[in-house]
C-alpha cells in the first residue's frame, strides 16, 4: 500500500535582502511516499537547496518561510518550535549537505561523528554504539570498518568521506533523507558507485529520499519521480520515465538536451540558450519565457498555473509540448 510521508503545499520561502525580495521558493508543492525516491532537478539558483533547508526549517535571516505547509507524518513542521525541530533533525529526517567538507568535522574521528547521532537520538550504550558504527561503515562499503573507526576525515579519500557522511545520515534510521548534490564533488565512476549504494540502502530500509541535483542523468537512474524547478517554481513533475522520454515543458526538454548522451559521449552538449533571470527582475508572465523557443504573446503576459496533462504528469506551461503516443 502506498503511504504518504511528506507533503509540501504551496511553500514560499523568500529572502528579504537590502536589494529587494528574492522569491527563492515560490509556491512549490509535491508529495513523497514512504520508500520513494524523488528527485529535485534544475539549474543553479532554481531553489533546490532552499527547498531542502525549508523542510528542516534551517532557513536563517534574511530568509523566511512566508507561506505553505510541510506535512511530515501528518504534522505540519512549519508550526513546530526550534526545540521540536532539533528532535526531528538527524533522527526522523537527516540531510546530506551540498558541500561535503562542511559535513564532517576535521577535529573528530569518524566514530565520534557517527556516535554523536546515536548519542542524541538513541538510548544505546557505548558498546552498542561502537558495534552500530562498525555495522554502518560496513553497510556503506568501507573496508576493515573496525580499524577505520579511529580515522580522521583527512585520512579518508573523497569517496570514503562521502560514504561516512551517508553512514552518519543513516545512523538513527531516519524516515526521510534529504541529499543535496551528494556526489557532485566526486569523480564520475565513484559518483555512480555511491549513488547505487544509496539507492540500495534506502530501498532496503524503506527510507524515503529527496535527491537534489542539477544533473538529470543522475536522477534518471536513481529516482521514481522528479520535480523540475526553475526560479523557485515547479515547471514539470511526473514519473521519471515520462520526464526523460516525454518531457512536456520546454525547460525540461532544454535540460535533457544539455546533458551528454550516454550513447554518444563525443557529441558536444548544447546549453540552454540565455541566462537564468535576475531574481530581482523576474519577467511578467512565465519566468522561462525569455529563454523559451516556443514563447508566444500569452506567455509574456500571463503566468501559467500548474495543471495535470496526463496521470501524475503535471506542467506549468501555456503551450506544453505534445506527448507522443
Ligand atoms: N541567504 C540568502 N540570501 C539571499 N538570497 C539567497 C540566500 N540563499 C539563497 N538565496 C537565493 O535563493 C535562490 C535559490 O537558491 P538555492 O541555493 O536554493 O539554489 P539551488 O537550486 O540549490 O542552486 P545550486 O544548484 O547552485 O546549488 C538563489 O537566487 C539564491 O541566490
Ligand atoms: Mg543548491
Amino acid at each position: 500500500m502506498v503511504e504518504k510521508l511528506l507533503e509540501v503545499k504551496d511553500l514560499k520561502t523568500h529572502f528579504h535582502t537590502f536589494k529587494g525580495i528574492v522569491k527563492a521558493v515560490d509556491g512549490v508543492s509535491f508529495k513523497l511516499n514512504k520508500g520513494e525516491i524523488l528527485g529535485i532537478v534544475g539549474e543553479s539558483g532554481g531553489g533546490k537547496s532552499v527547498t531542502g533547508f525549508s523542510i528542516l526549517k534551517l532557513i536563517e535571516d534574511p530568509g523566511k518561510i512566508e507561506n505553505g505547509e510541510i506535512i511530515f507524518n501528518g504534522e505540519n513542521l512549519v508550526n513546530k518550535s526550534e526545540r521540536e525541530m532539533k528532535e526531528i533533525r538527524g533522527s526522523k529526517i537527516s540531510m546530506i549537505f551540498q558541500d561535503p567538507m562542511t559535513s564532517l568535522n576535521p577535529l573528530y574521528t569518524i566514530q565520534q561523528q557517527i556516535e554523536e547521532v546515536l548519542k542524541l537520538h538513541t538510548d544505546m550504550n557505548a558498546k552498542q554504539r561502537k558495534q552500530r558504527c562498525i555495522n554502518l561503515l560496513d553497510d556503506v562499503g568501507i573496508p576493515q570498518p573496525e580499524a577505520r573507526l579511529k580515522s580522521y576525515p583527512h585520512q579518508f579519500s573523497g569517496g570514503m568521506r562521502q560514504r561516512a557522511i551517508i553512514a552518519a545520515a543513516l545512523a538513527a534510521e531516519p524516515e526521510l533523507i534529504i541529499a543535496d548534490e551528494p556526489t557532485t564533488a566526486l569523480d564520475v565512476t565513484i559518483q555512480a558507485q555511491i549513488l547505487r549504494l544509496m539507492k540500495k540502502l534506502v530501498k532496503e530500509k524503506n527510507t524515503s529520499l529527496l535527491l537534489i541535483t542539477h544533473d538529470l542523468a543522475v536522477v534518471a537512474e536513481m529516482v521514481d519521480r522528479a520535480i523540475v524547478l526553475y526560479c523557485g517554481q515547479v515547471m514539470e513533475t511526473g514519473k521519471i520515465d515520462d520526464l526523460i522520454h516525454q518531457p512536456i515543458h520546454p525547460y525540461t526538454y532544454g535540460l535533457l538536451n544539455s546533458i551528454p548522451r550516454l550513447d554518444d559521449q563525443k557529441k558536444r552538449l548544447s546549453q540552454i540558450e540565455g541566462m537564468v533571470p535576475n531574481m530581482f527582475e523576474l519577467p511578467e508572465g512565465c519566468n522561462y519565457s525569455p529563454r523559451c523557443d516556443y514563447c508566444q504573446e500569452r506567455c509574456l503576459q500571463e503566468e501559467p498555473k500548474i495543471r495535470e496533462i496526463h496521470e501524475g504528469h503535471r506542467v506549468s506551461c501555456h503551450y506544453p509540448l505534445s506527448r507522443e503516443g
